[in-house]
């Protein structure tokens, strides 16, 4: 077998990734891993084992210790789809890296992602979220939330972020969520062929004359001055662009299908707007859409909870079994504001941890508050029961919410 060719002994006890059969929570089975162990070896989709991290504590201290490794091109890198064999070609990014690589990559972009900077964003959040509930309320009901809601904010947000003119954005969010809901490699190629022209000749046009933006910014300094590379920097825009708007797209949609959900949680949010922050905290917890981000490959032997990880073998730190943890979140079912959730996992751990946390978490603070503001009789057209999880595998998400007002 695979495993005594590895020298390992353990036959692996479940499969990996898990069905997610409710979208808008992580697979039910991880509770009984979780409970069990807090390492399972598990077996992929491509027939290689790898371990699976079920706790909070082991997953942090793993996504934390440099032995890991998060560079794609290490053909031990453990592959969670079909799909995922196609980031191995692709443009290289700084969340495909090591220190001190990773660092000096991701350091270029930090200016435009600080907390200060971020705030400032705040009217500019607002406006847009504003405009949103206009063209949701311009839909008439029923509509869908996830066009014309949940993606234009955040997709409006990362292009005046990144430069990228927002008269471009149907073209990218398809292109984007082909690349993201692609059955196999060869899906990949066409969208990601598409989005990497694109990017191309939007540096083109940076280089010969100044464009507002990060990206603009990297191309008239860093790539001028030979600090980055060409295809560096269309690596990192393309991180960016999908990164930026497909995963607080999903926030917000499936935010709204829990709070929904929990009417009593909508109250509180209705009684008093300044639980917003911790609602949202719960949220990101709860919904762990980023829940199979966390692929490494062991660069060295690790010992760690009686277990001990072989150089070259590969580690899964999903967030959804760290943030159902009841060790940290008591009775992790319920859905409560109040809990106190910020040591969730839902934007990773370690040099890794989401470089646009502060950003997403602004988005949503706004964004929910001011749809249930907008819309008091917003209500779900098809049972939350019935919702089924959109083909994807490291975001998850919903492709079309209708709601009626
Ligand atoms: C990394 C989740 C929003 C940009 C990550 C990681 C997670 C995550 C779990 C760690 C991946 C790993 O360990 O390999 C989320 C969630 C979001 C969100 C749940 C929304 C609610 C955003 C936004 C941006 C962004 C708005 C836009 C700029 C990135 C980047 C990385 C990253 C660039 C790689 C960081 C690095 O490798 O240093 N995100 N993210 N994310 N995220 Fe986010």
């Amino acid at each position: 077998s695979i495993g005594s060719t590895l020298g390992v002994h353990m036959e692996p006890t479940a499969a990996f990734p898990q069905p997610r059969t409710c979208p808008y929570r992580p697979p039910f089975g991880y509770a009984e891993l979780t409970e069990q162990a807090p390492l399972h070896r598990v077996e992929l989709h491509d027939g290689k084992l790898g371990w699976l991290v079920t706790r909070h504590t082991e997953a942090r201290a793993l996504l934390s210790d440099s032995r890991l490794s998060a560079d794609r091109t290490n053909p031990n890198f453990p592959l969670i789809s079909a799909r995922g064999a196609a980031v191995r070609s692709q443009p290289p990014a700084f969340i495909g890296m090591d220190e001190p690589e990773h660092g000096h990559y991701r350091r270029m972009t930090i200016p435009d992602f600080t907390a200060k900077r971020i705030n400032g964003l705040r009217p500019r959040i607002e406006e847009i979220a504003t405009q949103a509930a206009d063209q949701l309320n311009a839909a008439g009901s029923p509509a869908d939330l996830v066009v014309n809601y949940a993606v234009p904010i955040p997709s409006l947000v990362i292009c005046e972020i990144l430069g990228v003119p927002y008269s471009d954005h149907e073209f990218f969010e398809d292109a984007s969520r082909r690349l993201m809901r692609a059955a196999d490699e060869h899906e990949v190629a066409a969208p990601r062929a598409e989005l990497l022209a694109y990017l191309d000749s939007l540096i083109d046009t940076a280089l010969q004359r100044p464009m507002p933006g990060l990206i603009g910014r990297l191309a008239g300094d860093q790539l001028t001055r030979g600090e980055l590379s060409r295809e560096l920097l269309i690596g990192i825009a393309l991180l960016l662009l999908v990164a930026g708007h497909e995963t607080t797209a999903s926030m917000i949609t499936l935010g709204t299908v829990i709070l929904l959900e929990h009417p009593d949680r909508l109250a509180e949010l209705r009684a008093d707007r300044g639980v917003a922050p911790d609602l949202v905290e719960e949220l990101l917890r709860y919904a762990s859409v980023a829940d199979t981000a966390g692929a490494r490959v062991a660069t060295a032997d690790i010992d760690i909870a009686g277990q001990r990880i072989r150089a070259g073998e590969g580690v899964l730190i999903p967030n959804g079994p760290a943030n159902f943890d009841p060790a940290l979140f008591p009775d992790p079912d319920e859905f409560d504001i109040r809990r106190g959730s910020r040591n969730h996992n839902a934007f990773g751990y370690g040099v890794h941890q989401c470089l646009g946390q502060n950003l997403a978490r602004l988005e949503l603070q706004i964004a929910l508050p001011l749809l249930f503001e907008r819309f008091p009789t917003l209500r779900l057209e098809t049972p939350a029961s019935q919702l089924r999880p959109a083909r994807a595998d490291t975001i998850q998400s919903i492709d079309e919410l209708i709601v009626a007002w």
